[in-house]
């Protein structure tokens, strides 16, 4: 099966499986810290992803959160490894755990192919609103069959700007410290949950611009190749380009890009 169509019917039953456990009575653990929860929905999620990508692909590597978590994959092992087994797929199963436990639409299934750290396909699925946002490498993204690009806005003071909340207590106080200097300059700030959902927001052009201090590979793999395909940019807080390892993002239309890092000096 084309890698397209193989992380979208994936992303979508994971998503199925994922709304029909909604509501249900979900065991919840704490895994670093009481910031941090996966439910056994994560842990299914991704088995259904890793094994549909084993089926088809049995020589790719998988970066999944929930399965590095259990048994020690490491995104240094596989940067490492890239000569010998060159395509990663990395996925998150449910990007917004805290969302799908509070039974707050939004969560989302992200899923992304990369070759060599570079990204091939992306992914993100919400099967709250079922919207599957996906970019392929030079031929643009799309939501649901139908092309996006970024916003056009040309200043912060009328962008609308996303961030969240991220488990570990250096990288709040990080987001806190781009929080306090955004309040100032742009139109109004959202917190939707789920880093894939506003990546891929800001590739829509629903959101103009997103950051997060302390993500990791598969919060932003798939999120970042559908802004970049939309038009627009990602990069660290500090402007370096965006790679696996990154993990303090800023992601905008390209346009208000300088401002933005403007407000995490
Ligand atoms: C989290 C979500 C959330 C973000 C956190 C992530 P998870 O991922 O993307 O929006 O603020 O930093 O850890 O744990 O729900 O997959
Ligand atoms: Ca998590
Ligand atoms: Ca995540
Ligand atoms: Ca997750």
């Amino acid at each position: 099966m084309e890698y397209l169509s193989l992380a979208q019917s994936l992303a979508r039953s994971a998503g199925e499986l994922i709304l029909s456990k909604m509501g249900e009575g979900i065991l919840t653990e704490e895994k670093s810290s009481s910031f941090d929860v996966v439910t056994e929905v994560d842990k299914e999620s991704e088995l259904l992803i890793r094994k549909g990508i084993a089926d088809h692909y049995p020589d790719h590597r998988f970066l999944g959160e929930e399965e590095t978590y259990l048994n020690g994959s490491s995104l240094e092992e596989i940067v490492a490894d890239a000569q010998s087994k060159p395509y990663v797929w990395i996925v998150d199963p449910i990007d917004g755990t805290s969302n799908f436990v509070q039974g707050i639409p939004g969560f989302t299934v992200s899923i992304a192919l990369a070759c060599e750290g570079e990204m091939l396909v992306g992914v993100v699925y919400d099967p709250c609103a079922d919207e599957m946002f996906w970019a392929v490498k030079d031929q643009g993204a799309f939501l649901n069959g139908k092309r996006i690009h970024v916003s056009d806005k040309e200043g912060l003071n009328t962008s609308v700007i996303a961030t969240g909340f991220p488990s570990s207590m250096e990288a709040r106080l990080a987001v806190y410290g781009g929080l306090g200097k955004l309040i100032h300059e742009c139109r109004t700030i959202r917190s939707l949950g789920s880093a894939a959902r506003h990546l891929a927001y800001v590739g829509a052009s629903r959101l103009d611009g997103f950051w997060e201090n302390g993500l990791k590979a598969w919060d932003v793999a798939a999120g970042a190749i559908i802004v970049k395909e939309a038009g627009g940019q990602v990069s660290d807080t500090a402007g370096n380009p965006y790679s696996l390892e990154v993990t303090d993002i800023a992601a905008s239309n390209a346009r208000i890009h300088a401002p933005l890092l403007d407000c995490f000096k």
